[in-house]
C-alpha cells in the first residue's frame, strides 16, 4: 500500500472515530448486523456493537472456507523434535467441528468457562475455537505455570472442564502437563472439574482417572457437522489471567464482537497484511495476550497463513527459529525484545547462515525495545530491509495501540511512536493534567488512554470494583495503563516502562506483591520483599530479599542452600518464570515510617548501584546492614 493510504486510516479515524470503528467491524461477519456502535452511557462499562450477533470461531474458519478460501493454508506446524503438520482452513474447520461437539458431548454450554493448559500445537488453537464457538469461555493458562497456579485460576473462573496434553516438547524433552492437572485436581480442590480432555502430543504414560476423556476418542465420537450460531457481541469470549500489584492474578475479561474487531483490524494494519501472499510468524505462546490477539483470532480472523512452533529457540540449537523463518518463508515476524537480546549475545553467526531475505515486516511487543537491540534487529535479522513495528499494548488493551504502521512515517529506534488510527493517548503528570509538549518533547508521565476502544477489558471476572479502581480511578474518565512514557520532541512516544509493581521478566508479566506472597508461604521466611532488578537479557529480573524465623530453621542450612530452596518454592508455586535471580537474607527490611517497604532502595541494591536517599526510612542503619552483606554476588 502506498503511504498516502496510511494516513488516509488516520484521517477517516481522526473525522468520525466511531464510524471508523463500526467500518472495522464491519469487516468481520456478523449473524446478525449491529445498527449501535458505542454505549458509553454508563462508564467505564463499555458496550460495543451491542445489538449484533456474532460468532469468533465462525470469523476464523467457516467464513473463509464458504468465501472459496478452504484450501488455502492456514498453520504451517513444526514441532520441536522436527515433525511437520500443515492444516488448511477447511481442515482446521473440520476439527474444531468435531471437538465443538466433543465439548458439547461433555456438557459444556454456552458460558460454562473452560481452562485450557496445553503446549503450542494446532489442537490449542482448535480447543480455543470450538470453545469459542459454543459460546464458552475460554481461560487458557500458560504451560509453564506450577499446578498451584493453574488451580488458582481454575477455582477463580469456576471452570467445568480443563484441556491439557499428556505433555509437550521443549528443549528437547517431553515436558509433562497432564501431571501438573492432576496435582491440580487433587483431594477434590477444583470441585467444579467435571472432566479433564487430554490431547496425546508426546506419547508419555499419563494416569487417566474416570474424569480424564482422550481427546482422540472424544472427537472419533463426536458428530463432524456443527453449525456455528451468533452471541451477542458482548457475550464474554474469554478470560485470561495477569499479574496486578496485588498478591492475586485478576481474570481479564474479553467479550466478542469488539475484541475480534480490534484482534483482526490491528493484525492487517499494523503487520501490512497481504492475506494471499504472506507467511506470518509470532513466536509468542498462546499461554499470553500475544498468542490470544496475534497467533489465534487476529490472523485466522484475517485468512493468514501462520507457522507455530512448539518448542524454544534453542532446540536443538539457536539456528533454529532462522531455519523456520528460511524454511517456510516467513514475511512478518513477531518476537520479544529478550529474544533479540540473547540472539545479539550469542553473535549474528547464527542468523547469518540462514537466508531470511522473505522476510518484511519485523514486530516487538512485551518490553521496551533498546536501541541496540532495534538496530539488531534492523540490521542482522531485517537485512536493513523490513520495517519494524515495536507495539506497545496490555492484556487488557486486548490488542496494539501504539506502533508504528509500516510506511507510514520514519520508523525510530525504540519508540512505539504513535496510537494507532481509532486510539486515542495522553501522558498525564501526577494530578492528571496533560504534559506539556515542547520542542524538545515532553517530561515524563503517566500513559493514559483517553477514549474507550473496541477491545478494551470488560472487567476483573468476578470483582467489578477492581475493574473500576485499577484502571479508571486515578485519572478521572481515562484509563491508567500503568506505563510510564514521554514524548519526543516530534510528539511521538517512548515508553518507559511500568511504574507500578508490575515487572516484566523475558516479556512475561509478573506481580512482585505475589512473589512475595508466595516467599513468605514457606514456614522459613518470616517477611519478603521483590524487586525487578534490570537485567541485559531479560529486561528485568526477580530478586528477592528475604527476613527468616529463625525459630523454624531448625538445622539451619547455609544461606546459599536457603537460596536454592527458596527459588525452587517460588517455581512450584507459581512457575519457572518468577524464580528469583537472586535471594538475599538480611535482617530487616528499610520500610518507611508509616511501615511501607522502600523498594526503591532494594533496586538500588539488587541493581548495584549506590543506595538513594535514605532519610525517610524509619531506622538508616538497616540499609547500611544489607549494603554490608551485598558481596555475596547471585546465588544462581
Ligand atoms: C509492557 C503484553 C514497552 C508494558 C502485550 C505493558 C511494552 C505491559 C511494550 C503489558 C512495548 C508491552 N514497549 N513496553 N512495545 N509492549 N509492554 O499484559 O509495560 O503481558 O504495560 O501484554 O508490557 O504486558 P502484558
Amino acid at each position: 500500500m502506498a503511504s498516502n493510504s496510511k494516513h488516509d486510516l488516520y484521517d477517516a479515524a481522526k473525522a468520525d472515530r466511531l464510524g471508523f470503528w463500526a467500518a472495522q467491524a464491519n469487516q468481520l461477519s456478523w449473524h446478525k448486523p449491529f445498527t449501535k456502535t458505542l454505549d458509553w452511557s454508563n462508564p467505564p462499562f463499555a458496550k460495543w456493537f451491542e445489538d449484533g450477533q456474532i460468532n469468533a470461531s465462525y470469523n476464523c474458519l467457516d467464513r473463509h472456507v464458504l468465501e472459496g478460501r478452504g484450501d488455502k493454508t492456514a498453520i504451517l506446524f513444526e514441532g520441536e523434535p522436527g515433525d511437520t503438520k500443515t492444516y488448511s482452513y477447511s481442515q482446521l474447520l473440520a476439527e474444531t467441528k468435531k471437538a465443538a461437539n466433543a465439548l458439547l458431548d461433555l456438557g459444556v454450554r454456552s458460558g460454562d468457562r473452560v481452562a485450557i493448559y496445553m503446549p503450542m500445537i494446532p489442537e490449542t488453537v482448535i480447543a480455543i475455537l470450538a470453545v469459542a464457538r459454543i459460546g464458552a469461555v475460554h481461560s487458557v493458562v500458560f504451560g509453564g505455570f506450577s499446578a498451584d497456579s493453574l488451580r488458582s485460576r481454575i477455582n477463580d473462573a469456576q471452570a467445568k472442564l480443563v484441556i491439557t496434553a499428556d505433555g509437550g516438547f521443549r528443549k528437547g524433552k517431553a515436558h509433562a502437563l497432564k501431571e501438573a492437572v492432576d496435582q491440580a485436581l487433587l483431594d477434590n480442590s477444583c470441585p467444579s472439574i467435571e472432566h479433564v480432555l487430554v490431547v496425546q502430543r508426546t506419547k508419555t504414560d499419563v494416569a487417566m482417572s474416570a474424569k480424564d476423556v482422550w481427546w482422540h476418542d472424544a472427537l472419533a465420537k463426536a458428530s463432524p457437522e456443527h453449525e456455528a450460531e451468533g452471541f451477542d457481541s458482548e457475550h464474554p469470549l474469554f478470560i485470561l489471567y495477569t499479574s496486578g500489584t496485588t498478591g492475586k492474578p485478576k481474570g481479564i475479561l474479553h467479550t466478542t464482537g469488539g475484541y475480534l474487531t480490534g484482534a483482526s483490524y490491528s493484525h492487517k494494519v499494523v503487520f501490512d497484511l497481504q492475506r494471499d501472499t504472506d507467511i506470518y510468524w509470532c513466536t509468542a505462546d498462546v499461554g499470553w495476550i500475544t498468542g490470544h490477539s496475534y497467533v489465534v483470532y487476529g490472523p485466522l480472523a484475517n485468512g493468514a497463513t501462520q507457522v507455530i512452533y512448539e518448542g524454544t529457540p534453542d532446540s536443538p540449537n539457536f539456528e533454529r527459529w532462522w531455519e523456520i523463518i528460511a524454511k517456510y518463508k516467513v514475511s512478518i515476524f513477531y518476537t520479544a525484545p529478550t529474544a533479540i537480546r540473547t540472539f545479539m549475545k550469542i553473535g549474528r553467526a547464527v542468523v547469518d547462515g540462514h537466508d531470511l531475505t522473505s522476510l518484511r515486516v519485523l514486530g516487538s511487543v512485551g518490553e521496551p525495545i533498546n536501541p541496540e537491540a532495534w538496530h539488531w534487529y534492523h540490521d542482522v535479522v531485517g537485512g536493513s530491509r523490513c520495517e519494524i513495528v515495536d507495539t506497545w499494548w496490555q492484556t487488557e488493551t486486548g490488542s496494539i495501540m501504539i506502533s508504528p504502521i509500516p510506511h507510514a512515517f520514519k520508523t525510530k529506534s525504540g519508540s512505539a511512536q504513535r496510537p494507532i488510527p481509532g486510539i486515542t493517548v495522553g501522558i498525564v503528570d501526577e494530578n492528571g493534567v496533560p504534559v506539556k509538549k515542547t520542542a524538545d518533547g515532553s517530561e515524563a508521565g503517566y500513559l493514559t488512554i483517553d477514549e474507550p476502544w473496541p477491545s478494551m477489558l470488560r472487567g476483573v471476572w468476578g470483582d467489578p470494583d477492581r475493574y473500576v479502581e485499577t484502571y479508571w480511578s486515578r485519572f478521572k474518565g481515562k484509563y491508567f495503563a500503568g506505563d510510564g512514557a514521554r514524548f519526543d520532541g516530534d510528539g511521538d512516544i517512548w515508553l518507559l516502562g511500568r511504574i507500578d509493581d508490575v515487572i516484566k521478566v523475558s516479556g512475561h508479566r509478573l506481580s512482585t506483591a505475589e512473589i512475595e506472597s508466595a516467599l513468605v508461604e514457606h514456614h522459613w521466611v518470616a517477611e519478603a520483599a521483590v524487586v525487578g532488578a534490570k537485567d541485559e537479557i531479560t529486561e528485568q529480573a526477580v530478586v528477592a530479599f528475604v527476613i527468616l524465623r529463625q525459630d523454624e530453621l531448625g538445622d539451619a542450612p547455609n544461606e546459599e542452600e536457603i537460596g536454592k530452596v527458596l527459588r525452587s518454592w517460588v517455581t512450584e508455586k507459581i512457575g519457572a518464570i518468577a524464580r528469583p535471580r537472586q535471594i538475599m537474607v538480611v535482617s530487616e527490611l528499610p520500610k518507611t515510617r508509616s511501615g511501607k517497604i522502600m523498594r526503591r532502595l532494594l533496586k538500588d541494591v539488587a541493581e548495584g548501584r549506590p543506595v538513594g536517599d535514605t532519610t525517610t526510612l524509619a531506622d538508616s542503619s538497616v540499609m547500611t546492614a544489607i549494603n554490608d552483606k551485598l558481596h555475596d554476588g547471585a546465588n544462581d
